[in-house]
Protein backbone atom coordinates (compact mmCIF):
# COMPACT_ATOMS: atom_id res chain seq x y z
CA UNK A 1 0.00 0.00 0.00
CA UNK A 2 1.42 3.09 -1.07
CA UNK A 3 0.71 6.50 1.10
CA UNK A 4 -0.26 9.41 -0.81
CA UNK A 5 -0.74 13.04 0.56
CA UNK A 6 -3.23 13.76 -1.33
CA UNK A 7 -4.16 17.46 -0.01
CA UNK A 8 -0.69 18.12 -1.78
CA UNK A 9 -1.65 16.92 -5.13
CA UNK A 10 -3.24 18.35 -7.75
CA UNK A 11 -4.79 17.07 -10.97
CA UNK A 12 -6.37 18.98 -13.90
CA UNK A 13 -7.15 18.47 -17.06
CA UNK A 14 -8.16 19.71 -20.99
CA UNK A 15 -9.41 18.43 -23.83
CA UNK A 16 -7.53 19.00 -26.92
CA UNK A 17 -9.80 20.88 -28.88
CA UNK A 18 -7.38 23.71 -30.48
CA UNK A 19 -5.64 26.65 -29.58
CA UNK A 20 -6.23 28.00 -26.25
CA UNK A 21 -7.21 31.76 -25.35
CA UNK A 22 -7.66 34.21 -22.87
CA UNK A 23 -10.77 32.73 -21.48
CA UNK A 24 -8.59 29.51 -20.52
CA UNK A 25 -6.02 31.61 -19.21
CA UNK A 26 -7.51 33.40 -16.75
CA UNK A 27 -10.11 30.51 -16.18
CA UNK A 28 -7.75 28.00 -15.02
CA UNK A 29 -4.61 27.73 -16.92
CA UNK A 30 -3.26 30.76 -14.72
CA UNK A 31 -3.91 29.87 -11.29
CA UNK A 32 -2.56 26.14 -12.81
CA UNK A 33 1.11 27.98 -12.59
CA UNK A 34 0.65 29.48 -9.47
CA UNK A 35 -0.35 26.17 -8.00
CA UNK A 36 2.52 23.95 -9.55
CA UNK A 37 4.83 26.16 -7.28
CA UNK A 38 2.93 24.77 -4.05
CA UNK A 39 1.71 21.53 -5.22
CA UNK A 40 2.63 18.19 -7.17
CA UNK A 41 0.79 18.94 -9.96
CA UNK A 42 -0.56 16.50 -12.76
CA UNK A 43 -1.86 18.20 -15.96
CA UNK A 44 -3.45 15.72 -18.03
CA UNK A 45 -4.32 16.16 -22.06
CA UNK A 46 -7.58 14.42 -22.14
CA UNK A 47 -7.23 12.91 -25.77
CA UNK A 48 -9.60 9.92 -24.85
CA UNK A 49 -12.06 12.38 -23.99
CA UNK A 50 -11.76 13.96 -27.11
CA UNK A 51 -12.31 10.88 -29.01
CA UNK A 52 -15.36 10.29 -27.14
CA UNK A 53 -17.30 13.55 -27.82
CA UNK A 54 -15.91 13.27 -31.74
CA UNK A 55 -15.06 9.90 -33.25
CA UNK A 56 -13.95 12.37 -36.14
CA UNK A 57 -11.63 14.41 -34.35
CA UNK A 58 -8.94 11.73 -34.25
CA UNK A 59 -7.28 12.37 -37.85
CA UNK A 60 -6.36 15.84 -36.37
CA UNK A 61 -5.60 14.49 -32.85
CA UNK A 62 -1.62 14.83 -33.01
CA UNK A 63 -1.34 18.31 -34.11
CA UNK A 64 -4.70 19.22 -31.15
CA UNK A 65 -2.42 17.91 -28.81
CA UNK A 66 0.79 19.01 -29.77
CA UNK A 67 -1.10 22.99 -30.05
CA UNK A 68 -2.40 22.26 -25.98
CA UNK A 69 1.51 21.29 -24.97
CA UNK A 70 2.58 24.32 -26.65
CA UNK A 71 0.12 27.13 -24.90
CA UNK A 72 0.09 24.86 -22.05
CA UNK A 73 4.21 25.78 -21.88
CA UNK A 74 3.44 29.55 -23.33
CA UNK A 75 1.60 29.79 -20.42
CA UNK A 76 4.31 29.23 -18.09
CA UNK A 77 3.20 25.44 -17.05
CA UNK A 78 7.00 24.72 -16.47
CA UNK A 79 7.35 20.88 -17.48
CA UNK A 80 10.19 20.92 -14.03
CA UNK A 81 7.76 21.66 -11.50
CA UNK A 82 4.60 20.19 -13.23
CA UNK A 83 3.83 16.99 -14.83
CA UNK A 84 2.65 17.02 -17.76
CA UNK A 85 1.45 14.00 -20.04
CA UNK A 86 -1.36 12.61 -22.48
CA UNK A 87 -3.75 10.71 -21.49
CA UNK A 88 -3.34 8.27 -23.86
CA UNK A 89 -0.22 7.26 -23.05
CA UNK A 90 -0.30 6.77 -19.76
CA UNK A 91 -2.60 3.36 -20.31
CA UNK A 92 -3.34 3.16 -16.71
CA UNK A 93 -6.38 5.34 -17.06
CA UNK A 94 -8.07 3.23 -19.25
CA UNK A 95 -7.63 0.54 -16.61
CA UNK A 96 -9.18 2.22 -13.75
CA UNK A 97 -11.98 3.67 -16.07
CA UNK A 98 -13.07 -0.17 -16.15
CA UNK A 99 -12.40 -1.47 -12.55
CA UNK A 100 -14.50 1.48 -11.51
CA UNK A 101 -17.44 1.47 -13.49
CA UNK A 102 -18.14 -1.89 -11.88
CA UNK A 103 -19.52 0.16 -8.87
CA UNK A 104 -20.78 3.51 -11.09
CA UNK A 105 -24.95 3.04 -11.31
CA UNK A 106 -25.43 3.90 -14.65
CA UNK A 107 -28.46 6.45 -13.97
CA UNK A 108 -25.73 8.40 -11.78
CA UNK A 109 -23.83 9.01 -15.49
CA UNK A 110 -27.62 9.62 -17.03
CA UNK A 111 -28.81 12.52 -14.90
CA UNK A 112 -25.84 14.72 -15.56
CA UNK A 113 -26.51 17.49 -17.06
CA UNK A 114 -23.76 16.90 -19.55
CA UNK A 115 -25.46 13.75 -20.64
CA UNK A 116 -26.19 13.94 -24.37
CA UNK A 117 -29.81 12.64 -25.12
CA UNK A 118 -29.85 8.73 -25.83
CA UNK A 119 -30.07 8.79 -29.81
CA UNK A 120 -26.72 10.57 -29.37
CA UNK A 121 -25.44 8.53 -27.26
CA UNK A 122 -22.73 6.37 -27.19
CA UNK A 123 -20.87 3.94 -24.77
CA UNK A 124 -17.83 5.91 -24.22
CA UNK A 125 -19.87 9.39 -24.59
CA UNK A 126 -22.08 7.76 -21.22
CA UNK A 127 -18.41 7.37 -19.56
CA UNK A 128 -17.17 10.38 -20.41
CA UNK A 129 -17.43 11.93 -16.66
CA UNK A 130 -16.10 8.13 -15.42
CA UNK A 131 -13.06 8.49 -17.30
CA UNK A 132 -12.92 11.92 -15.59
CA UNK A 133 -13.13 10.34 -12.47
CA UNK A 134 -10.24 7.90 -13.36
CA UNK A 135 -8.28 10.72 -14.47
CA UNK A 136 -8.23 11.86 -10.91
CA UNK A 137 -8.52 8.97 -8.70
CA UNK A 138 -5.59 7.97 -10.33
CA UNK A 139 -3.37 10.34 -8.75
CA UNK A 140 -5.20 9.94 -5.62
CA UNK A 141 -5.27 13.84 -6.04
CA UNK A 142 -7.27 16.06 -3.65
CA UNK A 143 -7.56 19.33 -5.20
CA UNK A 144 -8.85 19.51 -9.19
CA UNK A 145 -8.62 23.09 -10.40
CA UNK A 146 -11.10 23.82 -13.19
CA UNK A 147 -13.78 26.14 -14.48
CA UNK A 148 -17.14 26.19 -12.90
CA UNK A 149 -18.43 24.24 -15.80
CA UNK A 150 -16.84 21.18 -14.50
CA UNK A 151 -18.35 21.11 -10.88
CA UNK A 152 -20.65 18.69 -11.59
CA UNK A 153 -18.15 16.39 -12.99
CA UNK A 154 -15.61 16.75 -9.81
CA UNK A 155 -18.39 16.05 -7.33
CA UNK A 156 -19.41 12.75 -8.92
CA UNK A 157 -15.80 11.58 -9.41
CA UNK A 158 -16.23 12.54 -5.59
CA UNK A 159 -19.42 10.78 -4.79
CA UNK A 160 -17.61 8.05 -6.62
CA UNK A 161 -14.50 7.69 -4.69
CA UNK A 162 -16.96 7.60 -1.51
CA UNK A 163 -18.93 4.29 -2.98
CA UNK A 164 -16.25 2.42 -4.08
CA UNK A 165 -14.60 2.97 -0.77
CA UNK A 166 -17.46 1.86 1.02
CA UNK A 167 -17.83 -1.50 -1.24
CA UNK A 168 -14.10 -1.93 -1.60
CA UNK A 169 -12.29 -0.30 0.95
CA UNK A 170 -12.82 -2.42 3.83
CA UNK A 171 -10.58 -5.13 4.83
CA UNK A 172 -12.39 -8.22 6.24
CA UNK A 173 -10.96 -7.52 9.70
CA UNK A 174 -10.73 -4.07 9.81
CA UNK A 175 -11.95 -3.05 12.64
CA UNK A 176 -8.91 -5.55 14.66
CA UNK A 177 -6.42 -4.55 12.67
CA UNK A 178 -6.75 -0.68 13.18
CA UNK A 179 -7.21 -1.53 17.35
CA UNK A 180 -3.78 -3.34 16.41
CA UNK A 181 -2.19 -0.50 14.96
CA UNK A 182 -3.23 2.30 17.88
CA UNK A 183 -1.81 -0.40 20.38
CA UNK A 184 1.98 0.26 17.82
CA UNK A 185 1.46 4.40 18.73
CA UNK A 186 2.48 3.79 21.90
CA UNK A 187 0.53 4.58 25.21
CA UNK A 188 0.44 7.97 24.74
CA UNK A 189 -0.19 8.85 20.95
CA UNK A 190 -2.37 5.79 21.02
CA UNK A 191 -4.55 7.80 23.93
CA UNK A 192 -4.38 11.32 22.06
CA UNK A 193 -5.03 9.62 18.98
CA UNK A 194 -8.53 7.55 20.15
CA UNK A 195 -9.46 10.73 21.99
CA UNK A 196 -9.18 13.02 19.07
CA UNK A 197 -10.80 10.06 17.04
CA UNK A 198 -14.24 10.35 19.82
CA UNK A 199 -14.09 14.18 19.31
CA UNK A 200 -14.47 13.72 15.94
CA UNK A 201 -16.82 10.90 15.57
CA UNK A 202 -19.40 11.65 18.24
CA UNK A 203 -18.95 15.74 18.36
CA UNK A 204 -18.32 16.40 14.91
CA UNK A 205 -15.57 18.65 16.20
CA UNK A 206 -13.13 18.73 12.25
CA UNK A 207 -9.96 20.40 14.32
CA UNK A 208 -9.54 17.06 16.08
CA UNK A 209 -9.58 15.34 12.64
CA UNK A 210 -7.55 17.57 11.64
CA UNK A 211 -5.00 17.15 14.59
CA UNK A 212 -5.35 13.73 14.32
CA UNK A 213 -4.20 13.41 10.72
CA UNK A 214 -1.16 15.87 11.47
CA UNK A 215 -0.59 13.13 14.29
CA UNK A 216 -0.47 10.83 11.94
CA UNK A 217 1.90 11.77 9.59
CA UNK A 218 4.63 12.49 11.98
CA UNK A 219 4.34 8.74 13.32
CA UNK A 220 7.92 7.53 11.54
CA UNK A 221 7.38 4.21 12.94
CA UNK A 222 3.77 2.58 11.84
CA UNK A 223 4.04 1.10 8.70
CA UNK A 224 2.37 2.60 5.33
CA UNK A 225 -0.50 0.14 5.79
CA UNK A 226 -0.81 0.88 9.18
CA UNK A 227 -0.87 4.52 8.92
CA UNK A 228 -3.53 4.32 5.88
CA UNK A 229 -5.77 2.28 8.25
CA UNK A 230 -5.73 4.59 11.16
CA UNK A 231 -6.39 7.72 8.29
CA UNK A 232 -9.50 5.53 7.60
CA UNK A 233 -10.24 4.84 11.07
CA UNK A 234 -10.67 8.56 12.14
CA UNK A 235 -13.57 9.03 9.75
CA UNK A 236 -15.31 5.43 9.75
CA UNK A 237 -14.71 1.45 9.59
CA UNK A 238 -12.56 1.49 6.09
CA UNK A 239 -9.18 2.72 5.04
CA UNK A 240 -8.94 6.01 2.11
CA UNK A 241 -8.51 3.76 -1.09
CA UNK A 242 -9.20 6.44 -2.86
CA UNK A 243 -9.05 9.65 -1.05
CA UNK A 244 -12.48 12.02 -2.17
CA UNK A 245 -10.98 15.29 -4.69
CA UNK A 246 -12.53 18.84 -4.25
CA UNK A 247 -12.81 21.26 -7.29
CA UNK A 248 -11.04 24.23 -7.04
CA UNK A 249 -12.56 26.89 -8.09
CA UNK A 250 -10.57 30.15 -8.94
CA UNK A 251 -11.78 33.65 -7.72
CA UNK A 252 -11.48 35.61 -11.43
CA UNK A 253 -13.98 36.91 -13.57
CA UNK A 254 -15.10 35.02 -16.28
CA UNK A 255 -13.90 36.38 -19.12
CA UNK A 256 -16.18 38.08 -21.95
CA UNK A 257 -15.61 37.62 -25.51
CA UNK A 258 -15.26 40.12 -28.62
CA UNK A 259 -19.43 40.18 -28.17
CA UNK A 260 -19.98 40.35 -24.49
CA UNK A 261 -21.04 36.34 -24.33
CA UNK A 262 -18.17 33.99 -22.54
CA UNK A 263 -15.60 33.59 -24.52
CA UNK A 264 -14.83 30.52 -26.28
CA UNK A 265 -13.69 29.02 -29.74
CA UNK A 266 -16.89 27.88 -31.25
CA UNK A 267 -18.93 31.26 -30.31
CA UNK A 268 -15.97 33.14 -32.30
CA UNK A 269 -15.61 35.80 -30.44
CA UNK A 270 -11.95 35.00 -28.65
CA UNK A 271 -8.70 36.50 -28.46
CA UNK A 272 -5.63 33.24 -28.61
CA UNK A 273 -2.73 32.96 -26.83
CA UNK A 274 -0.84 33.02 -29.81
CA UNK A 275 -2.96 35.88 -31.82
CA UNK A 276 0.08 38.46 -32.79
CA UNK A 277 -0.21 42.38 -31.63
CA UNK A 278 -1.67 42.98 -34.80
CA UNK A 279 -4.34 40.40 -34.46
CA UNK A 280 -5.05 41.47 -31.36
CA UNK A 281 -5.28 45.45 -32.42
CA UNK A 282 -7.50 43.89 -35.27
CA UNK A 283 -10.14 42.04 -33.42
CA UNK A 284 -10.22 44.75 -30.71
CA UNK A 285 -10.75 47.83 -33.14
CA UNK A 286 -13.73 45.12 -34.88
CA UNK A 287 -16.03 45.26 -31.38
CA UNK A 288 -18.45 47.89 -32.23
CA UNK A 289 -19.59 50.62 -29.84
CA UNK A 290 -22.94 52.01 -29.99
CA UNK A 291 -22.13 55.88 -30.58
CA UNK A 292 -24.06 57.27 -27.85
CA UNK A 293 -22.80 54.46 -25.21
CA UNK A 294 -21.38 57.34 -22.68
CA UNK A 295 -23.30 56.52 -19.48
CA UNK A 296 -24.18 52.89 -20.67
CA UNK A 297 -20.59 51.27 -19.70
CA UNK A 298 -22.21 48.16 -18.40
CA UNK A 299 -23.28 47.42 -22.04
CA UNK A 300 -20.13 48.34 -23.57
CA UNK A 301 -17.91 45.00 -24.86
CA UNK A 302 -14.89 46.98 -24.47
CA UNK A 303 -15.62 48.78 -21.29
CA UNK A 304 -16.70 44.67 -20.16
CA UNK A 305 -13.43 43.64 -20.91
CA UNK A 306 -11.17 46.61 -19.25
CA UNK A 307 -13.25 46.00 -16.35
CA UNK A 308 -12.38 41.84 -16.42
CA UNK A 309 -8.94 42.85 -16.54
CA UNK A 310 -8.77 45.77 -13.75
CA UNK A 311 -10.66 43.52 -11.34
CA UNK A 312 -12.89 45.26 -9.02
CA UNK A 313 -10.18 47.77 -7.49
CA UNK A 314 -10.04 50.12 -10.67
CA UNK A 315 -12.84 49.12 -12.09
CA UNK A 316 -14.70 52.17 -10.75
CA UNK A 317 -12.43 54.70 -12.48
CA UNK A 318 -12.72 52.74 -15.94
CA UNK A 319 -15.89 53.22 -15.90
CA UNK A 320 -16.10 56.80 -15.17
CA UNK A 321 -12.89 57.03 -17.49
CA UNK A 322 -15.69 55.51 -19.79
CA UNK A 323 -18.55 57.63 -19.10
CA UNK A 324 -16.41 61.04 -19.51
CA UNK A 325 -14.87 60.56 -22.79
CA UNK A 326 -18.28 60.85 -24.60
CA UNK A 327 -18.60 58.03 -27.21
CA UNK A 328 -14.30 58.65 -27.78
CA UNK A 329 -13.92 55.09 -27.46
CA UNK A 330 -10.81 55.03 -29.41
CA UNK A 331 -8.43 55.84 -25.66
CA UNK A 332 -10.52 52.73 -24.41
CA UNK A 333 -9.69 50.80 -26.80
CA UNK A 334 -6.27 51.21 -27.28
CA UNK A 335 -5.60 51.17 -23.24
CA UNK A 336 -7.49 48.05 -23.85
CA UNK A 337 -5.49 46.39 -26.49
CA UNK A 338 -1.92 47.96 -24.73
CA UNK A 339 -3.49 45.77 -21.56
CA UNK A 340 -3.45 42.52 -23.65
CA UNK A 341 -0.39 42.64 -25.76
CA UNK A 342 1.14 43.53 -22.97
CA UNK A 343 0.03 40.04 -20.78
CA UNK A 344 0.63 38.25 -24.57
CA UNK A 345 3.99 38.99 -24.60
CA UNK A 346 5.95 37.13 -22.62
CA UNK A 347 3.59 33.96 -23.47
CA UNK A 348 4.55 34.53 -26.85
CA UNK A 349 7.73 34.51 -25.92
CA UNK A 350 7.97 31.53 -24.15
CA UNK A 351 6.09 29.45 -26.67
CA UNK A 352 8.19 30.94 -29.68
CA UNK A 353 11.51 28.70 -28.25
CA UNK A 354 9.14 25.64 -27.59
CA UNK A 355 7.41 26.02 -31.33
CA UNK A 356 10.97 26.14 -33.16
CA UNK A 357 11.80 22.98 -31.02
CA UNK A 358 9.01 20.13 -31.28
CA UNK A 359 11.27 17.55 -29.87
CA UNK A 360 11.73 19.10 -26.53
CA UNK A 361 8.44 18.99 -26.10
CA UNK A 362 7.91 15.76 -27.14
CA UNK A 363 10.57 14.34 -25.02
CA UNK A 364 8.43 16.83 -22.34
CA UNK A 365 5.31 14.70 -22.32
CA UNK A 366 7.54 11.36 -23.14
CA UNK A 367 8.73 12.42 -19.65
CA UNK A 368 5.63 13.35 -17.96
CA UNK A 369 3.89 9.66 -19.17
CA UNK A 370 6.69 8.29 -17.67
CA UNK A 371 6.21 10.25 -14.43
CA UNK A 372 2.38 9.92 -14.46
CA UNK A 373 2.98 6.23 -15.14
CA UNK A 374 4.49 5.07 -11.87
CA UNK A 375 2.06 7.21 -9.81
CA UNK A 376 -0.84 5.58 -11.78
CA UNK A 377 0.95 1.89 -11.31
CA UNK A 378 0.94 2.26 -7.47
CA UNK A 379 -2.76 3.60 -7.63
CA UNK A 380 -3.58 0.56 -9.52
CA UNK A 381 -1.61 -1.87 -7.48
CA UNK A 382 -3.87 -0.79 -4.46
CA UNK A 383 -7.35 -1.31 -6.06
CA UNK A 384 -6.40 -4.35 -7.96
CA UNK A 385 -5.65 -6.08 -4.33
CA UNK A 386 -9.26 -4.37 -3.14
CA UNK A 387 -11.13 -5.86 -5.86
CA UNK A 388 -9.42 -9.46 -5.42
CA UNK A 389 -7.20 -9.14 -8.54
CA UNK A 390 -4.04 -9.89 -6.91
CA UNK A 391 -4.31 -13.75 -7.67
CA UNK A 392 -2.02 -15.60 -9.59
N1 LIG B 1 -13.78 17.50 -18.95
C1 LIG B 1 -12.79 18.53 -18.84
C2 LIG B 1 -13.18 19.70 -19.73
O1 LIG B 1 -13.94 19.52 -20.67
C3 LIG B 1 -11.42 18.04 -19.23
C4 LIG B 1 -10.87 16.99 -18.30
C5 LIG B 1 -10.57 15.71 -18.62
C6 LIG B 1 -10.54 17.17 -16.93
N2 LIG B 1 -10.08 15.04 -17.54
C7 LIG B 1 -10.05 15.90 -16.46
C8 LIG B 1 -10.63 18.25 -16.05
C9 LIG B 1 -9.68 15.71 -15.16
C10 LIG B 1 -10.24 18.04 -14.71
C11 LIG B 1 -9.78 16.78 -14.29
O2 LIG B 1 -12.70 20.78 -19.53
Amino acid sequence: MSLVDSERRVLSGMRPTGPLHLGHYHGVLKSWTQLQHSYQCFFCIADLHALSVDQQVGARLGDAVLDVALDWLAAGVSPSSATLFVQSQVPEHAELHLLLSMACPLDWLQRLPSCPPNDALTYGRLGYPLLQAADILLYRAGLVPVGGDQLAHVAFARELAQRFNQHYGCEPDFEAKAEAAILKLGKKTGALYRRLRSAYQLEGDDEALNTARALLKEQQTITLGDRERLFGYLEGGARVLLPEPQALIGDTLRLPGLDGLPMSRSADNAIFLSDSPAVVEEKIQRIAVVADATGEAETCRVWQLRQAYAGAVNGEQIESGCRAAGGDCQTCKAALIETINAELAPLQARGAEYRDNPLLVQRILADGAERARSEARDTLVDVRQALGLNYR
